[in-house]
């Protein structure tokens, strides 16, 4: 296949401590021309620092790169930039008060005068998007964008730059299974025009179904190089934990009780004042987990804003236990003992200027158990975050560690151990196991069904249908911010729910 041609990339020997943290040691990474090459690695592995070296992000202790024969040191992503690498962040870089069109067109400004000229750089978006099939409206307001929406940007902006080596760490992690098939076309497509590609993902059907090459780093080093065609998905999760992973989780049958979250007639507009959520009505009882199937940007988004109290209904109410959540208070929600992990992390989730101890306590600093007189208790809460970082394996320096050192998928960790550490009541939970690798996603899904079995009722908001079907008692979809339909989850087809997340009702 390749190995005959000259790589286009070669890292060798890369070496990058942060304070005694190593996180790449000792690593050859090479990268040829017209592959799809995956990087693969548990939480922490290393990926990402990996790929910020070769980005110019960070400079790395020792070692050397070659891009196309030449040695560089790259020292800003200018230069990487500047010799066609481009790089779509793990979290994305746009800006949110600008429009589509104004953040592809940031740093490439070749205006004339003092004029940008807009004209030209909307044509060539517009080329590039009918050639890509990633459609998008120029003039929209990144903000007012799904996730999915915003990558799309993202991808537009490195094409844009007319990049020959794109670098995407977990770009699949937000997207939904028809929006992941187009992904893949368009990689495929740059691919077979002689750009190369270093795709990270933790999810190992993706990466058989579109690599040509593997490479698995564990704790900073080189564990395994494997051509795909010649491997398999269980192999790659035991080269990747160090251990077997794949076994299936075993769902007790528990009793359900009272109802204790209750969805009643939510109406609500989205930012663009739109409809977003129509006449939802559901109900969780104790001890069950309800799955909310959906592909996202069918009003998953502004109900779960609804949930954590942090957007107002145009009409209906949320109950806790009976009592009414006040609607944008996100204090009453956790004051009412919900549970709330968000889909975003870095947004609402955590603060990354904080400390992981600081995270942690967030939301419960002022609790009697860590307060006294008014002073927080350092030893208290120390005790308390250590057991956390323990039980959820958070791989971090320690607790005063700032949160933003923190891998994503560690920092995914640091908002459930927080979410789940009150015993509340009510959990919702929004994507909760995106961009984590097979074992951190195992340990959270055991967490979630020990929760039920103390008996949380629990709203699993996710895409993966997999998860959905792991977990749930009840699945119900959202469609076009509609409940499509409920079934019992012994009674559900992988069929009918797809049917009816694409609006198909039987
Ligand atoms: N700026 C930083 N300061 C301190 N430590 C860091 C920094 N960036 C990364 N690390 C640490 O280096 C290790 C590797 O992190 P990296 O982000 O490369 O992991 P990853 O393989 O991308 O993981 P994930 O799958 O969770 O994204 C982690 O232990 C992380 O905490
Ligand atoms: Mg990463």
């Amino acid at each position: 296949m390749t190995d005959v041609q000259a790589p286009v990339v070669r890292m060798c020997s890369i070496t990058k401590y942060f304070l005694d943290l190593g996180a790449n040691k000792s690593i050859d990474f090479d990268l040829y021309p017209g592959e799809i090459c995956a990087l693969l690695g548990e939480n922490g592995a290393g990926k990402t620092t990996l790929m910020n070296i070769l980005f110019g992000y960070y400079a790395c202790d020792e070692g050397e790169i070659f891009i196309n024969g030449e040695r560089i040191l790259p020292s800003a992503p200018r230069d990487a930039i500047a010799r066609g690498i481009g790089m779509i962040q793990q979290h994305f870089a746009l800006v949110p008060s600008q429009t589509v069109l104004e953040n592809i067109m940031i740093g490439t400004e070749t205006g004339k005068g003092l004029f940008l000229d807009v004209k030209g750089a909307r044509a060539k978006l517009l080329r590039l998007q009918e050639r890509f099939g990633l459609q998008i409206d120029p003039e929209a307001k990144v903000w007012t964008l799904s996730v999915g929406e915003q990558q799309k940007v993202e991808i537009l902006k490195a094409l844009y730059r007319d990049v020959s080596i794109l670098i995407m760490d977990e770009p699949t992690a937000v997207l939904a299974p028809a929006e992941i098939s187009e992904l893949f076309k368009t990689l495929r497509i740059l691919v077979q025009e002689g750009r190369s590609i270093v795709f990270i993902s933790h999810k190992l059907n993706e990466v058989m179904a579109i690599s040509d090459r593997v490479v698995v780093l564990r704790n900073g080093r080189v564990v395994s190089l494997k051509r795909t065609a010649e491997t398999s998905v269980r192999e790659l999760a035991n080269l990747m934990v160090g251990r077997d992973v794949l076994e299936r989780l075993v769902k007790k049958k528990v009793e359900q009780g009272r109802p204790v979250l209750e969805i009643a007639g939510i109406n609500a507009l989205n930012d663009k004042r739109l409809k977003a959520v129509r006449d939802l009505n559901l109900t969780v009882r104790q001890s069950e987990i309800l799955g909310l199937a959906g592909i996202s940007g069918n009003g998953q988004k502004e109900l779960v804003e609804i949930l954590f109290g942090m957007r107002k209904p145009s009409s209906g109410e949320v109950r806790i236990d009976g009592v009414a959540l006040e609607a944008g208070h996100p204090s009453s929600a956790i004051r009412l003992g919900m549970a709330r992990i968000p889909e975003d992390r870095m947004g609402t989730g955590l603060m990354t200027d904080l400390t992981v101890e600081e995270n942690l306590i967030l939301e419960d600093h002022n609790s009697p158990e860590f307060r006294r007189w008014g002073v927080l208790n350092a030893r208290k809460i120390r005790q308390f975050t250590d057991s956390l970082i323990r039980a959820f394996d958070i791989k971090t320096a320690g607790g005063d560690a700032a949160a933003r050192s923190l891998s994503g998928g560690n920092l995914q960790k640091v908002m459930v151990a927080r979410e789940l550490a009150g015993r509340p009541a009510a959990i919702v939970a929004s994507q909760p196991t995106r961009g984590l690798d097979v074992g951190a996603m195992e340990n959270i899904h055991q967490r979630l069904l020990k929760e039920s079995e103390r008996g949380a009722a629990i709203l699993l908001i996710s895409e993966d249908l997999d998860e959905v079907f792991t977990l749930s008692d009840r699945i119900a979809v959202i469609y076009e911010g509609e409940i499509m339909g409920e079934v019992p989850a012994h009674e559900a087809s992988r069929e009918k729910i797809g049917l009816w997340m694409s609006g198909v009702r039987q």
